[in-house]
């Protein structure tokens, strides 16, 4: 994830610094993030967090944040690429606008994945059973990710290559 996001900060900077970007790449990433992280990879976590929602009241309340977060992520995300869409298709946008979106995406995942893995995660490892990490792993289709799963989906083979 930190990979993919790291690849369209790049891309951004190629951008700003008036060099030529690579488009498509972001393309792909955002294709990737709005339509497979965000509706297989998010319920997930979701599920996961539910574990830690009976740990005491501040947890639950982490907990209805993350959840806001995964909601907020997929609608900034989509923004961005509709931006992007835009962008190629050599609609007229302002600047100003594009750059906006697209910090508003990055900022919040940054923040979002910052939280989880420091503060949720290593949570999650303290009170979750092996039975209940057995269940969660039947949920998620990881092998099955057309991007980090066993076989590579033709549509993200450039952008697996860039990462
Ligand atoms: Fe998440």
């Amino acid at each position: 994830m930190v990979q993919i996001l790291n690849a369209i900060e790049r891309e951004l900077g190629h951008l700003e610094g008036h060099e030529a970007a690579d488009l498509p790449l972001v393309h792909d990433a955002l294709h990737y993030l709005t339509n497979y992280a965000d509706l297989y990879h998010h319920p997930v976590e979701d599920r996961l967090f539910e574990h830690l929602e009976r740990v005491d009241e501040s947890t639950r309340q982490q907990v209805a944040r993350l959840r806001e977060e995964h909601q907020a992520l997929y609608i900034k995300g989509k923004a961005f690429f509709d931006a992007v869409r835009e962008v190629e298709s050599e609609v007229a946008m302002e600047r100003r606008e594009f750059d906006l979106l697209a910090r508003d995406y990055l900022d919040t995942q940054r923040q979002h994945l910052d939280f989880e893995e420091a503060i949720m995660f290593p949570l999650a490892r303290r009170v979750l059973t092996e039975r209940d990490w057995e269940a969660l792993a039947g949920l998620g289709d990881s092998e099955g990710d057309p991007l980090f799963g066993r076989l590579v989906h033709q549509e993200y083979e450039r952008l697996k290559n860039a990462l």
